[in-house]
């Protein structure tokens, strides 16, 4: 009989605490609904309901409308024939995939690689150029509007600025020493390459020329994002591969362990992919740069290799090391 009354007499001040906090304390967390929950088609057949449902194919088959093998070679934006939902599951819903939902309300937002506030427009055109290996989309374009209109349709119910439970990838501390890639080749060999092929070249829905994209995506080579991108970033890779990998896979219920997922993501990670242009211009702000964006230049003194495949830990506590002498320096 005495606990049930200890329970109670603390769950009891508990909600005094509660109700004694500040009336302007953050509101909790908005959760992602099921995919159902956001169904483009039962909008109505207006100029809003047909761009969001336009913005929903754009991002499920982005290669049929804007990949490098449409017919009209003046809408060939993207690079690969990857689509947006390749890494933005199930229509950009899925929690801790990267979701679209509440973008709307968390944008504009400052961005480290820009080391200026970026709009929503400007976050899709990032992932244009990197994750798709392209050229941005005109801000006027039809395609843009469509792409806006549907991460708009995305977030309605999300207040302005809320947090949203599975928003990005989760953050997942990452194992304490260098990755395996050899060890992760074969990982790979065993529990990827039946989706995404011994050479990562992923499998076709079609002919190639056809612009039909992919049954199970590429994930390194010629038509895969390139390395500017963040899924070209080893945390990045490890938190994604550990959370949604093998398909189906959802957060908290994990096929692989994190040690798995990081040797096997090392192990994409050092296959060759398309390099971008002037990387060196990301991250202006250098105490900004993220330990795993392997491109230099390197303000730290560690090595390539080690912002590659880590270990992180070390780069993680010397970069704050840096940021603060940077923030004391005089005039600052
Ligand atoms: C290869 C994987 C991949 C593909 C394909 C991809 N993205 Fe992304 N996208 C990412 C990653 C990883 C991030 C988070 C990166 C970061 O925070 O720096 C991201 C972030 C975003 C965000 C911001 C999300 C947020 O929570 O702030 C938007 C919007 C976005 N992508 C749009 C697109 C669009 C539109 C396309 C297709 C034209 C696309 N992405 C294709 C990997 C991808
Ligand atoms: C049963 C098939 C299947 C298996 C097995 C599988 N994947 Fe995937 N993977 C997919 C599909 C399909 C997608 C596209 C996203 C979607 O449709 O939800 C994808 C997307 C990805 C992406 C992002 C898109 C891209 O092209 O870069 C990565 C990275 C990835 N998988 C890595 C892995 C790794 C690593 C493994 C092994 C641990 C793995 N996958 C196992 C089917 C599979």
């Amino acid at each position: 009989m005495l606990k049930p009354m200890i329970a109670l007499t603390l769950l009891g001040s508990a909600s005094l605490l509660h109700a004694q906090a500040p009336a302007s304390s953050q509101p909790a967390p908005y959760q992602i609904k099921p995919v159902e929950a956001y169904d483009v088609s039962k909008l109505p057949d207006d100029h809003y309901g047909r761009l969001a449902r336009y913005g929903k194919e754009l991002a499920e088959r982005t290669f049929a409308h804007i990949g490098p093998e449409v017919a009209n070679p003046k809408m060939r934006y993207a690079g690969n024939n990857l689509s947006c939902t390749s890494c933005h599951q199930n229509g950009a819903t899925k929690p801790y995939a990267i979701p679209w939902v509440g973008v709307h309300a968390a944008f504009p937002q400052y961005r480290a690689r820009e080391d200026e506030v970026s709009t929503v427009a400007e976050r899709v055109n990032g992932c244009m150029e990197r994750s798709m290996a392209g050229q941005p989309l005109p801000l006027d374009s039809r395609e843009m509007k469509a792409f806006e209109t549907y991460i708009h349709f995305l977030s309605k119910d999300v207040p302005t600025g809320a947090a949203v439970t599975g928003q990005g990838l989760p953050r997942i501390t990452m194992p304490e020493r260098r990755a395996a890639p050899l060890h992760g080749a074969k990982l790979y060999a065993e529990k990827c390459s039946a989706c995404h092929g011994a050479n990562g070249a992923g499998l076709r829905a079609g002919a190639a020329g056809s612009a039909s994209g992919y049954t199970f995506p590429p994930l390194w080579g010629p038509d895969s994002f390139n390395n500017g991108a963040g899924m070209n970033r080893l945390i990045f890779t490890t938190s994604f591969v550990y959370t949604n990998m093998p398909l189906g896979v959802q957060h908290g219920q994990p096929q692989l362990s994190l040690d798995d997922a990081y040797d096997i993501a090392a192990f994409v990670l050092s296959q060759p992919r398309s390099q971008k242009a002037n990387l060196e211009r990301d991250f202006p702000a250098r105490w900004n740069k993220p330990v795993d964006a392997a491109f230099p230049p390197y303000v730290d003194g560690a090595p390539a290799d080690q912002h590659k495949y880590g270990p992180f830990k070390p780069l993680q506590d010397n970069m704050l090391k840096i940021k603060d002498s940077l923030l004391k320096a005089p005039g600052k």
